[in-house]
């Protein structure tokens, strides 16, 4: 049994939690100062391994919003880079920090950090996963489509991180997603196993296809990110090549229902995996989906650090705050 609560990967909350920080991050995008002093003890780690905008910005603001210290961090500025063990800095950061936050380039790694189980580890993203991306996606779906129970989703292209925590945090939820892709980028099958065993408990339906039609036929929204993952530059050429029959384009999205929307996570590459007419076009939600890391981020904090606020947010008036 673990001491602290780790998000290291979407099913590390229990349905029944994820759906209680979906709350708790709705509430927090209307009304923001809601809980601005709930973490004002708390010093809040920020450690990146590669680039950011949304997760480095939204992370940084979601702390000021709690009344949290951000602390940036880089690897190559810690004993890390010179064989200092994860565990070990670990054990000597518990004494500084509540909570540490972290983008890595292997997920190994978060397993490492998290391995003390004295802090809780919070991934901003690894090569297996991308919780946070996920909490903001079904934050936007919630509020452009009211619910998520019996909803449909595509994911059309690479089967990288996204996809991965799409198709956790998807199952989780009672949302269907179909995720189209090149065989030989099919998400990983221990991800797709576990996602069809959470399904089955909400009753969602999660299948993989190689065909991008049948994916967005009946589609509430259509997903999709880049087809070159940080890391992943070498692979760029032959990524574009396999990859192309599955440009999300005007084409593609005319066989969705016309109410369909639009997503992606962001970066975009314009021109490669969408093109700048769909992204750009009315169905896009792409950036509104990208504010919403900012609640999202807050609200998980807020329950890994203050379990009992971030459930009670419901409760606190518009004018009012947490005490
Ligand atoms: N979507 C996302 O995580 O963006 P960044 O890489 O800019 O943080
Ligand atoms: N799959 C992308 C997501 C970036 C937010 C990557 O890992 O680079």
């Amino acid at each position: 049994m673990s001491r602290v609560r780790h998000f290291l990967r979407d099913d590390d909350l229990s349905p029944a939690d994820q759906d209680l920080v979906l709350d708790a991050a709705a509430r927090l995008a209307e009304a923001p100062h809601l809980a601005s002093e709930a973490l004002r003890s708390d010093a809040i780690g920020l450690l990146f391994e590669k680039p950011s905008l949304r997760t480095r910005v939204s992370s940084e603001v979601a702390c000021a919003r709690l009344g949290a210290t951000p602390v940036h961090l880089r690897t190559d500025e810690l004993q890390l880079s010179r064989g200092e063990t994860a565990e070990d800095s670990v054990r000597v950061l518990v004494g500084y920090l509540s909570l540490l936050m972290a983008r890595v380039r292997e997920h190994g790694f978060l397993e490492d950090l998290a391995r003390p189980d004295v802090l809780p580890i919070v991934n901003g993203l690894s090569d297996r996963f991308h919780p946070l991306q996920s909490l903001a996606d079904l934050l936007t779906l919630r509020q452009e489509l009211g619910t998520l129970a019996g909803r449909r989703m595509a994911f059309v292209g690479d089967g990288n991180n996204v996809a991965s925590s799409l198709m956790l945090a998807s199952a989780m939820a009672g949302l269907g997603l179909v995720v189209a892709t090149p065989e030989a980028y099919r998400p990983p099958e221990d991800v797709v196993d576990r996602a069809i065993e959470l399904a089955a408990a909400s009753g969602a339906e999660v299948r993989l296809t190689t065909d991008p039609v049948d994916a967005v036929k009946e589609a509430d929204a259509v997903y999709t990110d880049v087809w070159t993952s940080m890391g992943q530059e070498d692979e760029e050429a032959r990524r574009r090549r396999d990859l192309w029959p599955y440009q999300v384009n005007s084409e593609l999205i005319a066989q969705a229902p016309a109410s369909a929307i639009v997503l992606h996570c962001l970066p975009a590459h314009r021109g490669d995996e969408i093109t700048d007419d769909v992204l750009d076009s009315e169905r896009s939600r792409v950036f509104g989906q990208a504010h919403n890391r900012l609640p999202a981020t807050a609200a998980l904090f807020l329950f890994l650090l203050e379990p009992s606020l971030a459930g009670r947010l419901e409760e606190v008036p518009w004018d009012g705050d947490l005490p």
